[in-house]
């Protein structure tokens, strides 16, 4: 059996180096990290930068958030303008699913599938700017906002009507943020809503290859969406791919881990300079070494580490 995997959009930790690494493992796609229509609107250069796509990455999707529809088509447009002469997204993909509170009191992110006319409006305005630059437009969702309105199957075939051509759907409210489990029956329920020629896309707990292989029987998705796991296990994209063609798989070893946690680090500091990139690193190399011994000592030492030298150093010494 054979499906597209995907890495799913995670801000703070989906940025170019980490693409690169998990394209590298074997996700079909990724996606940026979220980036404000507004922000873009307001020229903030900062945010362009964040919506950069290298060109030694593979397929990358341009994630957007918003909620005014001529705002989303401006930002839609500003941004496509500024991919002209660079690395151009494969697609561009609105959130509806964040669950946030800074970005739902915006009417932002999940805050959208409560007003399923003006999220059709939306895709309706962002959809004419990348029809003229001929790239598909998708939406990522989640289950509803809580339990008293799991309306993801209505809200999807809707997001497919105004124009969505993929579907990725969480299986969780907004209410649950990330507790409790993710529920693949409501993603059944979208891909039975919604027309065959829409891709759907399931997302949610994917944490091993027999977990995706479960949504794709459980739910007849199209692909999967793998997120937190793949922070510190970006061979999961390989894994999901040997179990589903029923290959024997075999996890990398604490070597290869710390060297990939080692070249992550290399990689940021090197796009977003020695000083951001080790404070972004120390989260994100935790999740590498989690579960090795030693680590927990390692990662409190990585919190006084101010150079790539100390860091790398830090990390080898756990070998
Ligand atoms: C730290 C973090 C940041 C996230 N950022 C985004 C984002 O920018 N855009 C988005 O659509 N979803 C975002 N998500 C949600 C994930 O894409 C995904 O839907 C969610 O984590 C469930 O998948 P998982 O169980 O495989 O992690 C984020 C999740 C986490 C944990």
């Amino acid at each position: 059996m054979t499906f597209p995997v995907y890495l799913a959009p995670m801000a703070g930790f989906t940025d170019a180096p980490f693409r690169l690494i998990c394209t590298e493992m074997g996700a079909d796609g990724t996606v940026t990290e979220m980036i404000s229509a507004a922000a873009v609107c307001f020229g903030d250069k900062k945010t362009f930068k964040l919506a950069a796509i290298d060109k030694s990455e593979g397929p990358c999707a341009l994630q957007l958030f918003g909620h005014d529809p001529s705002q989303m088509k401006e930002a839609t447009e500003r941004l496509l303008e500024f991919y002209k002469d660079k690395t151009f997204p494969g697609s561009v993909d609105i959130n509806m699913g964040c669950p946030v509170k800074k970005i739902v009191s915006s009417g932002d992110g999940s805050a959208l599938m409560r007003d399923p006319e003006l999220s059709a409006r939306i895709v309706k305005s962002v959809r004419t700017v990348t029809d003229r630059y001929k790239i598909p437009l998708s939406v990522k969702i989640r289950a509803g906002w809580d339990k008293s309105c799991i309306n993801a199957p209505y809200f999807a075939s809707l997001m497919a009507e105004s124009g969505a051509s993929q579907i990725t759907v969480h299986g969780r409210t907004r209410e649950q943020m990330y507790a409790p489990s993710s529920d693949n029956g409501v993603i059944r329920d979208v891909r039975l809503a919604v027309d065959r020629s829409v891709t759907v896309i399931g997302n949610g707990d994917i944490c091993c290859g027999g977990d995706a292989l479960r949504m794709i029987q459980e739910t007849e998705c199209d692909g999967v969406a793998v997120g937190r796991a793949a922070l510190g296990n970006v061979w999961l994209f390989s894994e999901i791919k040997y179990v589903a063609e029923g290959k024997i798989y075999t996890q990398p070893t604490v070597k290869e881990r710390i060297e990939l946690a080692i070249r992550l680090v290399r990689d940021v500091v090197a796009v977003k300079g020695e000083e951001q990139g080790i404070r972004e690193s120390r989260g994100r190399a935790a999740h590498f070494i989690r579960g090795i011994r030693g680590s927990s000592a390692v990662r409190d030492a990585l919190n006084h580490a101010s150079t790539l030298d100390e860091f790398t150093e830090i990390l080898y010494a756990l070998l």
